[in-house]
C-alpha cells in the first residue's frame, strides 16, 4: 500500500523511465499484457519504446496491449481517435501484433455490447500485468471522471466539462468539436491490474496530484482509489511534485 513517487528533471525523463519498465518487464515476460495510456504526457514514453525496438531489438510480438479509453462517436481513423495516435506514436513503427492490440471501438454499433467485450477480452488475457495512466487536471483516470464509482468497470461515459476543455486543443481549440462522450475501462478495472505507472509533469497536474496521493480517498477524485493499490509509482517531474507535502517526496528516489 502507499503510493511510491519518482520525480524525473523532465517530462523526457519520466518517458524513458517508464519505457524501461516496460521493457524489462517484457523481458522478464514477453507476453505480459500492457494497459496503454493517451494525451501529451507518454509522448515521449513512446518514443522511447519505438527506439528501444528500433536500437535494441526490444520484442513487442507476444505481448498484448488494451487501451484505457477511447472518444464515443470517433471513426479509428479519425485523426483525433486515440486509435490513430496509439498507430502514430507507438503501433506503427514496432513489431506488435495486431491482433494482440485491443482498443475500444467508439463507432461500435452497441458501445454496451463493446465495453462488456472488452472486459472479457482482459479477462481471457489474464488481466493487465502493467497498466500506464496519465492524470487529468480534475483527478480522473482513464476517462473515469470525478464521481465514477471505484466499483465501475469499462463503461460509456459522458466526458466532464473541464476535460472537453483540456482536450479541445486537439479539436482546434473548439470545446464544441470535442466529443462528449467516451468509452473508459473503469476504476475497478485499473484496480486489478497488478502494477500501475501515472506519469504526470507540468504544474497544471500539480492540485490532481497532490489530491490524488494525500487528499482523502473519494470518487470525487477518482485517482485517489490508487492509494488503496499495492504497487503504483508517480513518475512525476518536480512542477507535478511541487504541491506534495516534503513527507511524501522526502526520500524519493530520483530514477
Ligand atoms: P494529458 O492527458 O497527458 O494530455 O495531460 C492526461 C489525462 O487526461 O489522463
Amino acid at each position: 500500500m502507499g503510493i511510491d513517487i519518482k520525480i524525473s528533471p523532465s517530462q523526457d525523463a519520466i518517458g524513458k523511465h517508464a519505457a524501461k519498465r516496460i521493457k524489462q518487464l517484457l523481458e522478464l515476460k514477453p507476453d505480459a499484457v500492457i494497459g496503454m495510456a493517451t494525451g501529451s504526457t507518454p509522448e515521449p514514453m513512446y518514443a522511447e519504446l519505438v527506439r528501444m525496438h528500433k536500437e535494441e531489438g526490444l520484442d513487442f510480438s507476444r505481448a498484448t496491449f488494451f487501451n484505457l479509453d477511447e472518444y464515443a462517436g470517433l471513426r479509428p481513423d479519425h485523426p483525433e481517435s486515440y486509435h490513430a495516435y496509439m498507430q502514430t506514436h507507438l503501433y506503427d513503427h514496432i513489431n506488435a501484433d495486431p491482433a494482440k492490440i485491443h482498443i475500444l471501438d467508439g463507432k461500435a454499433k452497441r458501445l454496451g455490447n463493446e465495453v462488456l467485450t472488452f472486459e472479457a477480452k482482459i479477462k481471457a488475457a489474464g488481466g493487465i500485468d502493467l497498466q500506464i495512466l496519465g492524470i487529468g487536471t480534475n483527478g480522473h483516470i482513464g476517462f473515469c471522471e470525478p464521481g465514477t464509482s471505484f466499483n465501475s468497470r469499462t463503461h460509456v461515459v459522458k466526458l466532464a466539462q473541464s476535460t472537453r476543455q483540456d482536450n479541445a486543443r486537439f479539436f482546434g481549440g473548439k470545446v464544441s468539436k470535442t466529443p462528449e462522450y467516451a468509452l473508459t475501462m473503469g476504476i475497478q478495472t485499473i484496480m486489478d491490474a497488478k502494477r500501475i505507472i501515472l506519469l504526470a509533469n507540468g504544474e497544471g497536474k500539480a492540485a490532481a496530484i497532490r489530491s490524488a496521493a494525500q487528499g482523502p480517498v473519494s470518487p470525487n477524485t477518482p485517482a485517489s482509489i490508487l492509494q488503496e493499490h499495492d504497487n503504483v509509482t508517480f513518475m512525476l517531474d518536480p512542477a507535478a511534485a511541487q504541491s506534495l507535502d516534503r513527507s511524501v517526496t522526502r526520500g524519493t528516489r530520483r530514477p
